[in-house]
């Protein structure tokens, strides 16, 4: 008889232990438990709603005094600075003779959150910082004398994700936080989260990014502020695209884990790149919204020589797949930065023109259409790595070009948008989610692309001789033309201009049929860097700023193009960095190949 007693008991036991872990588990999740690295090394990542709140209305705000890990910081540089010690004792020393004898109770505290606020007041007001002369500088349609005209988009209550990619490039950083700080005053600092990965940074970046983390703190703006060394330890094995494709995708990581985890979804992802206006910003992102773009870029412009050159020409190519000219700001209406006809007028008459790839400083992109759907940055595998003794890879006439990750990312953009039509025109034909509204935009996109319903790729082209026409020029990189963007780019003396012209309409069946990805970049949004007058920048672009062309087409682009069925593709072959040497030749780009290659 004792013995059923005795088992009745150890269930009992058993199950109020199992009890008591599960209630910690689900309710007590957030708080970190300092005894266990597991915990830790989770506690600055994105936590999955607990039991009760999965069970009732799931929390999906970013209230950083609820959730304390929308604030973190990973990867702190810990290492003994030169005058650490004196610094250190300066902090213990005010701490001790100046704050602590005043923190007598709990009615003191008011006066804390006094001294708090007003330093937040300070902070906000910006004086002395570049963003402080914004709203003084001329632009388009008067846009800096409506006041406040970016109200709707505020109204609209989404949610922004600024990301930021820091590689030993202090002398922006502050500025950019100024912005950031603006655009929390108007957006609300429960609508964004910020993103910062410092890649391997050797200048003053970590100090600046100390002061990122405690303006960003003490404002409640929720940021995943992280460090991480170089991919390699030589800079001759480093193979710059794979870099830029490893800093964008860790700095997109926490998009990621808020969707995963928490269900939370951002309506647009901003790159910050440079410096660039508040205001522009806001206006960039109208533009995105009023054309429902995959991405929308503004211009670089870099002092050289004492004028401003259009500074990003390594990643940006028009609609016909050139280049973009090294134009100065003051170029007359012939020679702007885009080659083709269309984007050249839109120029000059300061509207979103259609590109094929851009990124040209701060670009603002719509994940839904991108990151969302699974779409990464990358880079081609098939360059040569100096640091390994091998020969040099043997590769195709038309083998993947070796550009930026940036050209990728376009590249897959254009062949997502023709896929993700596709597959809405087969679900249309199959009879499945077809309520009136899609059908007619189906419809409409069918009427526009007659060859769209019956493009379903066929292997089908061996008879198809390439588009591909090669010309290979060795180029020294410029080390000095460290300026802007343009620091990766090929200059115009070394051969930067020369590419064979395009041959049109040899592609059986032509990128025009494929719907097109939305990519644009919009003239009135300036990314500048240290050294420029802004004022006058603004003056050579915009002149007076008194343009006249209100209303419609100020914002909406009507026509969008196909792909073009070559580009110019300027490629790194070989490690080596940022500065390694690069190529240039024409490279083929047909939409119906790439689809044939993902089915
Ligand atoms: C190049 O080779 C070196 C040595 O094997 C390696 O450490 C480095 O990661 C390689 N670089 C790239 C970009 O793969």
């Amino acid at each position: 008889m004792t013995l059923p007693f005795r088992r009745r008991n150890l269930s009992r036991l058993f199950y109020a232990v199992i009890g008591a872990l599960l209630i910690r588990y689900f309710f007590f999740s957030d708080i970190p438990s300092s005894s266990s690295s597991f915990a830790r090394t989770r506690s600055h990542q994105i936590q999955e709603h607990n039991f009760i709140e999965r069970a009732t209305r799931p929390d999906k705000t970013l209230n950083v005094q609820k959730h304390r890990f929308l604030q973190s910081r990973i990867g702190r540089d810990e290492r003994e600075e030169m005058l650490g010690h004196v610094i250190r004792n300066g902090i213990d020393d005010y701490w001790e003779r100046f704050q602590l004898p005043y923190i007598l109770n709990r009615e003191a505290a008011p006066i804390d959150a006094q001294h708090v606020l007003s330093a937040i007041d300070q902070l906000l007001s910006l004086n002395g910082w570049v963003a402080a002369l914004c709203p003084t500088l001329t632009r388009p349609f008067g846009q800096n004398k409506l006041g406040d005209i970016w109200d709707d988009i505020v109204r609209e209550d989404h949610l922004y994700y600024f990301a930021i990619v820091i590689h030993s490039a202090d002398h922006f950083l502050v500025d950019q936080l100024a912005v950031i700080v603006q655009m929390a005053k108007r957006l609300g600092t429960n609508n964004m989260f910020v993103s910062m990965l410092d890649y391997d940074s050797t200048d003053s970046t970590e100090t600046l990014i100390d002061l990122c983390e405690a303006v960003l703190t003490l404002l409640g703006v929720p940021f995943r502020i992280r460090r991480v060394p170089g991919m390699t330890e030589d800079p001759a094995a480093a193979y710059y695209p794979l870099e830029e494709a490893y800093m964008r995708n860790l700095a997109l990581e926490p998009l990621q884990e808020l969707k995963s985890r928490r269900g939370i979804v951002f309506e647009r992802v901003i790159w910050l790149k440079g410096f660039t206006c508040p205001n522009d910003i806001f206006e960039t992102i109208k533009v995105s919204f009023a054309n429902q773009a995959a991405m929308v870029c503004g211009m670089d412009w870099a002092e050289h020589n004492g004028f401003f050159i259009f500074s990003d020409r390594w990643r940006t190519r028009d609609i016909e797949g050139d280049q973009f000219r090294q134009s100065k700001s003051s170029s007359k209406p012939d020679a702007v930065p885009p080659r083709d006809k269309q984007g050249a007028t839109r120029y000059a008459q300061h509207l979103p023109f259609q590109v094929f790839c851009c990124e040209s400083g701060t670009h603002v992109v719509d994940p839904a259409q991108s990151y969302y759907k699974g779409i990464e940055y990358r880079a081609g595998t098939g360059f040569q790595n100096l640091s390994k003794p091998e020969l040099v890879p043997e590769r195709d006439a038309d083998a993947p070009c070796l550009d930026s990750s940036q050209a990728w990312f376009c590249r897959d953009l254009w062949v997502k948008s023709a896929s993700d039509a596709m597959e809405e025109v087969d679900r249309v034909n199959a009879g499945v989610g077809g309520n009136s509204n899609a059908k007619r935009n189906l419809i409409d996109l069918a009427a526009r692309d007659p060859l769209m319903l019956n493009a379903r790729p066929k292997r089908d082209l061996s008879e198809e001789e390439p588009v591909e026409r090669r010309q290979l020029l060795p180029v020294v990189v410029d080390a000095d033309a460290n300026a802007g963007s343009d620091y990766d780019a090929i200059p115009d003396e070394e051969g930067g201009e020369i590419v064979p012209p395009p041959e049109q309409g040899r592609l059986s069946i032509p990128n025009s049929v494929f719907r097109p990805a939305r990519i644009l970049v919009n003239p009135r949004c300036v990314t500048t860097y240290a050294g420029v007058s802004h004022t006058q920048l603004a003056l050579d672009l915009f002149g007076d700023g008194d343009d006249n062309a209100e209303g419609v087409g100020k914002y909406v682009l009507e026509d969008w193009e196909g792909a073009p069925e070559s580009f110019v593709c300027q490629e790194q072959r070989q490690t080596g960095g940022r500065k390694a040497t690069k190529t240039q030749r024409r490279l083929g780009f047909s939409i119906h190949d790439e689809l044939q290659k993902l089915a």
